[in-house]
């Protein structure tokens, strides 16, 4: 299942449900392009984050772009109790070891989201850089808003740091309006960012909510 969009400037891009196989460590650069700052301090150096991040993704938690085969984008989302990134905290004290590894869990905690009743909590969303700009992010969204509504969810929720406007103004564009702002200033040194915006989106769907 999935929708195409011609574009004459980069040819078709395909939307579609879960990651292929094989496109896991492409699909943890696409991840890691865009919330390597965010998650830095947690999964640094890159060359560990990167492969763990493939090493622990769930494929059936995304929606992803396909341009002529290649992984171009994805957007993540969690349901019962899964989103896109896994790891358990034994995974990461296994491949950070138990001493460096302690500090990062903390770090991932704060990260941690639940969804409340009736939505369907976003986990990232990502497009090559490359391709940025061109309408892919807008489909990626669609389809999980498709998801969404099939599975019976009233609404979807994502966050959004303050020191990225432009993907603010996408949702906005999109129909997401925000919720609650968190202050986060303790966080501005460390992660780069001194607040997260929670945004909402409808579904279009009569049907109640699973879980
Ligand atoms: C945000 C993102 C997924 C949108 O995908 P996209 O394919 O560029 O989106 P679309 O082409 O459908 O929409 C374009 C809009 O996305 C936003 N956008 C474009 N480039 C962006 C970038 N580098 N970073 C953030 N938002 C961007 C802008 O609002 C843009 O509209 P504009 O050109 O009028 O300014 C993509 O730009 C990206 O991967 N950004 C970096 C990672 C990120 O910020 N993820 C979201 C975290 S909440």
């Amino acid at each position: 299942m999935g929708q195409d969009t011609p574009d004459p400037g980069v040819g078709t891009v395909t939307v579609r449900r879960g990651l292929p196989a094989g496109t896991e460590q492409r699909a943890a650069e696409l991840y890691w392009t865009a919330f390597g700052r965010k998650l830095g301090p947690a999964l640094n150096p890159p060359d560990k984050a990167v492969p763990f991040i493939a090493a622990h993704l769930n494929a059936d938690r995304a929606v992803c772009a396909l341009l002529d085969g290649q992984l171009v984008g994805l957007a993540g989302y969690r349901q019962g109790g899964r989103g896109l990134t896994g790891g358990s905290a034994r995974a990461v004290l296994r491949a950070y070891g138990h001493l460096r590894g302690l500090h990062r869990l903390l770090l991932l905690g704060l990260f941690e989201r639940r969804p409340g009743p009736g939505e369907l909590l976003m986990d990232g969303i990502a497009v090559s850089p490359g391709l940025r700009g061109r309408g892919v992010g807008s489909l990626l969204i669609e389809e999980v808003t498709a998801v969404a509504a099939e599975r019976g969810f009233r609404e979807i929720r994502l966050d959004v740091i303050d020191t990225n406007p432009r993907a603010r103004a996408l949702y906005e564009r999109l129909g997401f309006t925000a919720v609650r702002t968190e202050q986060t200033p303790y966080l501005r040194g460390l992660l780069g960012f001194g607040a997260v915006t929670a945004m909402r989106r409808p579904v279009a769907t009569g049907a109640a909510a699973e879980r």
